[in-house]
């Protein structure tokens, strides 16, 4: 059985050691609880797909520590190394995933079979030490069961994945502050940048980085969504879009989004409201708090329409909402805002949570 370990100096010390020996370590980040191993080690790594049940077509996130450590782990063409360090020195260390060229010391497994890595410094405290004192770079992606919500507390982490024996589970109450994971990008080796996954860095502000520094790029936002089976089934679909799965960080019971009545082109399934009564709401802006009285529970991401606070809760509400006695269903506000960059890392996690569901209330 997985081990929790409240932090210490210690166990922090304890935790390092066992990343050497090749253990799996779950440690607290400033986005969500990753599941970290040995990055330069493929029994390790492994480990985390086996622990979490994930696809092995999907490829793996690196954490350093510094930026220098990312030399003899890539292989950059200009423009990336260009990019690289722009990006790098602006938002590290933070919650930005950077795509590159991988070098050949990486294990297949980690890049899953391609010819890139993708490296992120986490600006955690406790991340950042373990990181250090290990003196590796350590793979980790969430801490969660393949498909179900990212975690945001250890607690979170042992419920998913208790049964893993090779696995320690670092406490740390002052742990994922953001609550949604990285923005990923990946810089290609001539001129063009793709954002793969919206997080708290906009892409606004990555474009704002590289225009100051006069670079020469196009930017596309990859808008795809796979379906699970397609990604079993096909390694070409994984590798332009692994992490674009429609169903993700989706709870274990059913969810839905309650359609924005402004919104004619989008027709959602009818909803009773007779079914209120085994339904948790999962408000914003108090927008659908009309509801709260005849719902079995309500929780409100941000009453006052804060995107920070509201992604910092998510993912906890989410899990608290599978767990509610009597619950069959979750509904989920429609909170999309155009010209607002930070509505869109939230949002994304809420469609692929309700895979994509619509409903009407009737
Ligand atoms: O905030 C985060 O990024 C957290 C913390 C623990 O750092 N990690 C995380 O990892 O969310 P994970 O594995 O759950 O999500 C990483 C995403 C996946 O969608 C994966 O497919 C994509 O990044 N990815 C990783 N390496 C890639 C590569 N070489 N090419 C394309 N996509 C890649
Ligand atoms: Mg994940």
């Amino acid at each position: 059985m997985a081990k929790v370990l409240p932090f210490s100096e210690e166990s922090l010390t304890f935790c390092a050691k066992a990343l050497n020996s090749d253990s799996l370590v779950a440690f607290p980040t400033e986005t969500v609880y990753g599941l970290g191993a040995n990055a330069l080690s493929e029994k390790a790594a492994e480990k985390i797909f086996s622990a979490k049940g994930r696809p092995k077509s999907d490829p793996l996130i690196v954490h350093i520590s510094f930026m220098r450590q990312a030399e003899s782990l890539t292989n950059m063409s200009e423009f990336q190394r260009q990019c690289f360090d722009i990006l790098g020195s602006k938002f590290w260390p933070g919650p930005l995933t950077i795509i590159v060229k991988a070098s050949k010391i990486i294990p297949k497994i980690i890049t899953a079979n391609g010819d890139s890595i993708a490296l992120r410094i986490p600006a955690n405290k406790v991340a950042q030490e373990l990181l250090k004192q290990a003196n590796i770079p350590v793979a980790a992606p969430s801490a969660n069961r393949f498909g179900h919500v990212s975690p945001t507390t250890a607690k979170h982490v042992f419920d998913d994945l208790s049964d893993f024996d090779d696995l320690f589970i670092l406490d740390h109450s002052e742990n994922c502050s953001i609550g949604i994971e990285s923005t990923v990008i990946k810089i290609f080796e001539e001129n063009k940048i793709t954002l793969l996954r919206p997080g708290a860095i906009s892409s606004l502000q990555i474009k704002n980085e590289l225009n100051r520094e006069k670079i020469n790029y196009n930017f596309e936002i990859l808008q795809r969504v796979v379906k699970a089976e397609d990604l079993e089934k096909n390694s070409n679909v994984a590798m332009d879009s692994p992490g674009q799965l429609l169903t993700h960080y989706a709870p274990t019971i059913e969810a839905f989004i309650i359609l924005n009545r402004d919104k004619s082109d989008n027709v959602g399934q009818m909803f009773s409201k007779e079914y209120l009564n085994s339904t948790v709401i999962i408000d914003f802006k108090q927008k659908n708090a009309s509801l709260m009285k005849s719902s079995l529970k309500y929780f409100d991401l941000s009453s006052q329409g804060d995107f920070d606070e509201a992604s910092r809760n998510l993912f906890s509400y989410l899990r608290n909402a599978e767990k509610t006695e009597g619950a069959k269903y979750i509904l989920l506000p429609d909170l999309i805002e155009q010209n607002n960059e930070k509505s869109i890392g939230v949002f994304d996690r809420i469609y692929r949570a309700a895979s994509g569901k619509y409903i009407n209330l009737i």
